[in-house]
C-alpha cells in the first residue's frame, strides 16, 4: 500500500458553502494558486453546473494552474457530467467528481429511488464520465449511514464502470473515530480493488470529530483525505487540512505517511484565506489560531524558557509562522515590512516593498494601531494577481 496520503483539498467547493465564504472568480484564482503552492494533489474547484460563475470559475482555475489535478463535482446524471467535463477539461490533470446519495434515509426521501436504481444510476453515470477520463471520483453520499453490504456493491459496480477512486464521506459528521475504521477496513478487505483504486474519505465536522475520523480512516488504509483550509464548510465545516496534516507530521511514529504538503504554507495559506473570505482565524483554533503558539500560564512559561517541547509538539516555523514580535507602525524601517509581509506569504521585490513602505506610512497617520490584517489588505490590494504570483508568494 502507498504509504502517501494525496490532499484533495475542498475549500473552493464545500469550503465556500460556508456562510459569508462566497469568493468571487479572483479570489479563487488567488485561492487557487495559493493552494498549488501549498502543494495539495487535487483542487476541487467547484460545482460547474450549480451556475454560470461556478462553472465560469472552474473553468477559469483550470488554466491558472500548472501543475495539479483540478476536480469538478457532479450528480450522477448525464448533463451534470457533462458540464462538468466542459469546465475542467482544460486542466493540467481534469477529475470528475460524480456522486450519489446510498443512506436508506437519503435514497427513500431525497433521491425518491430503491437500492437497485442506485446501483443502476451509478453504472450509468460512472461509465458516461470515464467516457471523458479515467481519473473519475464516485462518492457515496451519507455513506457512514449506509449499509455496508450495499456501499460494497455500489462502489463495486463504480469500480466495474471505471471509477478510480471512491469517496466516502461522512456527510453529516456522524461516525465516530472506531467506526469508521472499522468501515474503511471491511471496505478494503470486500472490495474489488485494482492496483490503482484509492480510497477515500471526505468528513464534516458536526460533532467535532472530522480530522479524528480522517486520522482513523488513514490508520484502515484511506489514501486521499478530502479537507479544507482551516476547516471552512458547510454547517460545523468539514476536516482542517492543516490538522490533518500536522496529526501525521507530528505523530509519524505512528502514522508513517508522508503527504506532499509544504508545511511551512500552511500559516500563509490559513491567512491568504482568512482575508479573501473576510473572516478572522478564530484565536484558539489548532494550529494557526493566535493563540496556538502564545504560553499564559507561568508553569508553562517557565518549561517553555528551559524546553520549548516541554510544552510545544511543533514550531511555529515548521508551519510558516515565524513567531516574531515585529509590530508595524510609523516608525518601521523596510526591513521590518518586508519580513511582516514574508510571513504573510508574500515575497515583495525591492520596489514592491518599497510601495508597501509608503502604504503603512500613509496607514499609520490615520490609524493608531496597525495588525497584520492592515498590512494583509494593504499588500493584496496594491498588488495585483499576476504581481502577487510572479513576486511569488512564500
Ligand atoms: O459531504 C458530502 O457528502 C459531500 C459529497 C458531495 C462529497 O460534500
Ligand atoms: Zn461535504
Amino acid at each position: 500500500m502507498s504509504d502517501k496520503v494525496m490532499i484533495f483539498d475542498t475549500t473552493l467547493r464545500d469550503g465556500e458553502q460556508s456562510p459569508g465564504a462566497t469568493m468571487n472568480i479572483d479570489e479563487k484564482i488567488r485561492m487557487a494558486r495559493q493552494l498549488e503552492t501549498l502543494g495539495v494533489d487535487i483542487i476541487e474547484a467547484g460545482f460547474p453546473i450549480a451556475s454560470k460563475g461556478d462553472f465560469e470559475s472552474v473553468r477559469a482555475i483550470s488554466e491558472a494552474v500548472s501543475d495539479i489535478q483540478v476536480a469538478g463535482l457532479c450528480r450522477s446524471v448525464t448533463k451534470d457530467i457533462d458540464r462538468c467535463w466542459e469546465a475542467v477539461k482544460d486542466s493540467p490533470e481534469p477529475r470528475i467528481h460524480t456522486f450519489l446519495a446510498t443512506s436508506p434515509i437519503h435514497m427513500e426521501y431525497k433521491l425518491g429511488k430503491t437500492p437497485d436504481q442506485v446501483v443502476e444510476m451509478t453504472e450509468a453515470a460512472v461509465s458516461h464520465a470515464a467516457k471523458y477520463t479515467s481519473n473519475v471520483e464516485f462518492s457515496a453520499e451519507d455513506a457512514s449511514r449506509s449499509e455496508w453490504d450495499f456501499l460494497v456493491r455500489v462502489f463495486n459496480t463504480a469500480i466495474k464502470a471505471g471509477a478510480r477512486t471512491l469517496n466516502v464521506p461522512d456527510t453529516v459528521g456522524y461516525t465516530q473515530p472506531h467506526e469508521f475504521h472499522d468501515l474503511i477496513r471491511y471496505l478494503m478487505e470486500k472490495l474489488d480493488m485494482k492496483d490503482d483504486t484509492v480510497i477515500s474519505v471526505h468528513c464534516h465536522n458536526d460533532l467535532g470529530l472530522a480530522v479524528a475520523n480522517s486520522l482513523a480512516a488513514i490508520r484502515a488504509g484511506a489514501r486521499q483525505v478530502e479537507c479544507t483550509v482551516s476547516g471552512i464548510g458547510e454547517r460545523a465545516g468539514n476536516a482542517a487540512l492543516e490538522e490533518v496534516v500536522m496529526g501525521l507530521n507530528t505523530r509519524k511514529d505512528l502514522y508513517d505517511i508522508e503527504t506532499g504538503i509544504v508545511t511551512e504554507q500552511l500559516y500563509p495559506s490559513c491567512r491568504r484565506l482568512s482575508q479573501i473570505i473576510g473572516q478572522p482565524i478564530p484565536p484558539y483554533k489548532a494550529i494557526v489560531g493566535t493563540n496556538a503558539f502564545a504560553h499564559e500560564s507561568g508553569v508553562h512559561q517557565d518549561g517553555v524558557i528551559k524546553n520549548r517541547q516541554t510544552y510545544e509538539i511543533m514550531t511555529p516555523a515548521s508551519i510558516g509562522r515565524h513567531g516574531t514580535d515585529i509590530v508595524i507602525g510609523k516608525h518601521s524601517g523596510s526591513h521590518a515590512i518586508k519580513r511582516k509581509v514574508e510571513e504573510l506569504g508574500y515575497t515583495l521585490d525591492d520596489e514592491q516593498v518599497g510601495a508597501m513602505f509608503d502604504a503603512v506610512k500613509e496607514l499609520a497617520d490615520k490609524k493608531e494601531q496597525i495588525y497584520d490584517e492592515d498590512v494583509e489588505a494593504s499588500c493584496s490590494k496594491r498588488f495585483t494577481v499576476a504581481a502577487t504570483s510572479s513576486a511569488s508568494r512564500t
